[in-house]
């Protein structure tokens, strides 16, 4: 049940592909709170996803945008601004995909151009996002712009590989452009680093279930599950987090911040 703490807002969403997806949530979540949301995917996601079921749905629209390409999130947040009837109040930006996680490369053998491809799907869309919105003064004062990231940025997991570099670049444009945002127009940027969580995603790193268990099993409250995570956002979008920007926020059941725990003493966790 909703408390309509997003009711006048206006957002757009990135990454709903089906429903296992962050986005997924994150904007049934959103809806539930009064806004009103756009959302979007790449071309290729909306042949093969479920978003129009999600659209149809929420009584909402998708708008096409390949989130590496300028024109296409030109396009969007100008179709937007029309469809929702302003500027906009926040963003999610939900998006993730590996070449050389795809093609099971180990991270001692990357092909470096699939490595820059990555990066420029998983981190420096952000950057293209922002900027696109920046320039075309899309977003509205006391807005908020939200990525979703993986502590990997900041701790090793082997297997997680090339992604770990471009979550670190992720986090880094979220504190740049936190600067240049807030001091504008007190827009925030911050990301959400979220426990791991089974969608397509995250189930495509190499070992994800043992991990996830791990995780599961090391954190006092658990994983934090699709839902929560939605409603996180919800409260990153909300007039009630005004004053957090340029953060690195964990959203993962008090993983970061644990050493052991009394199952991995008693050797009960593999
Ligand atoms: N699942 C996890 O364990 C986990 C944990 C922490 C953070 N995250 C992050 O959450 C975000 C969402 O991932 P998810 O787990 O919901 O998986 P998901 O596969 O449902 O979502 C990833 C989305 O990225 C979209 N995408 C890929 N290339 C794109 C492009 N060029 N333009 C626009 N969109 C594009 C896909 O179509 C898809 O909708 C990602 O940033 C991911 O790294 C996931």
């Amino acid at each position: 049940m909703g408390n309509n703490l997003l009711k006048g807002k206006r957002g757009i969403i990135f990454g709903a592909l089906d429903e296992k997806s962050i986005a997924w949530a994150v904007a049934e979540r959103c809806h539930e709170e009064g806004a009103q949301i756009i959302l979007t995917n790449a071309p290729v996601a909306l042949r093969f996803g479920k978003i129009h079921e999600l659209a149809s749905k929420l009584n909402t629209e998708v708008i096409p945008a390949d989130a590496t390409k300028i024109e296409d999130l030109e396009n969007l947040i100008t179709e937007s601004m029309e469809k929702l009837g302003g500027k906009i109040d926040f963003i999610l930006h939900s998006i993730g995909m590996s070449l050389n996680v795809r093609k099971n490369r180990e991270y001692t053998d990357l092909k470096h151009d699939w490595m820059l491809k990555t990066f420029d799907i998983s981190a420096v869309s952000f950057h293209k996002v922002m900027q696109v919105a920046y320039k075309m003064d899309a977003i509205n004062d006391w807005g908020s712009i939200v990525a979703l990231t993986y502590m990997a940025a900041q701790r090793t997991f082997p297997e997680y590989n090339e992604m770990a570099e471009s979550k670190a670049l992720l986090e880094s444009f979220a504190r740049s452009f936190g600067y240049h945002f807030g001091t504008r127009n007190n827009v925030r940027v911050n990301t959400i680093s979220q426990s791991p969580t089974k969608t397509t995603a995250g189930s495509g790193v190499k070992g994800f279930g043992t991990f996830f268990d791990f995780a599961d099993k090391m954190s006092p409250l658990g994983n934090a599950d699709t839902a929560s995570c939605a409603d996180y956002c919800v409260t990153l979008f909300s007039d009630l987090t005004r004053m957090v920007t340029m953060q690195n926020l964990f959203h993962d059941g008090g993983f970061s911040n644990m050493g052991i725990n009394s199952a991995a003493m008693l050797g009960e966790i593999t």
